[in-house]
């Protein structure tokens, strides 16, 4: 089985709605070769990683930036996977209350870094909360899913 990895940090209410979707999209995917495993960003290990065919991170944007969690994951995964996961797929999914910039700049700078390669366009769910963010995020983990069967990524 090929493994879909999402690596997350869902402190609120709806940063877990969000997950959850993305979580749903990928598991009810008509896919025969994947398998979807959702883990906290605290709790992910290098292995993991580098276990993994294709990843979604997902964060909330605080202070300009990525969560600590998120920030965690690639401190202690970086070096242990850079020369292992090099054009390993992947996608983001940021909320941010009213920006995201600064999130997604930092995501760029650190895959860039580590060579993973872009899968989708990243999903910023910016502003108010809306319903659609849930669609979006349901999308997002279908297509990944769907993606990785098909052998596009
Ligand atoms: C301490 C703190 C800092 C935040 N900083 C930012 C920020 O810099 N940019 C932004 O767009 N949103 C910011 N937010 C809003 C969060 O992104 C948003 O609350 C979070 O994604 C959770 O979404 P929810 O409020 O819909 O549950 C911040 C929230 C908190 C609690």
């Amino acid at each position: 089985m090929k493994q879909l990895l999402i690596v997350a940090h869902t402190p609120s209410p709806n940063t877990l709605a969000l997950c959850e979707q993305i979580r749903l999209g990928a598991e009810k995917a008509d896919t025969d070769t994947v398998h979807v495993s959702s883990t906290s960003a605290f709790d992910t290990t290098p292995e993991a990683v580098i276990n993994a065919d294709a990843i979604i991170l997902f964060t909330p944007e605080n202070l300009g930036y990525m969560s600590g969690a998120l920030k965690d994951f690639f401190d202690r995964v970086y070096y242990p996977c850079l020369e292992l996961t090099q054009g390993l797929p992947f996608a983001t999914c940021i909320r941010a209350g009213h920006d995201g910039t600064g999130t997604q700049r930092a995501i760029d700078t650190i895959t860039t870094g580590l060579r993973w390669k872009t899968a989708q366009p990243t999903l910023l769910c910016k502003g108010e909360f809306h319903d659609q963010f849930l669609t979006q995020c349901h999308d997002l983990g279908a297509y990944m899913a769907i993606a990785l069967d098909n052998g596009i990524l």
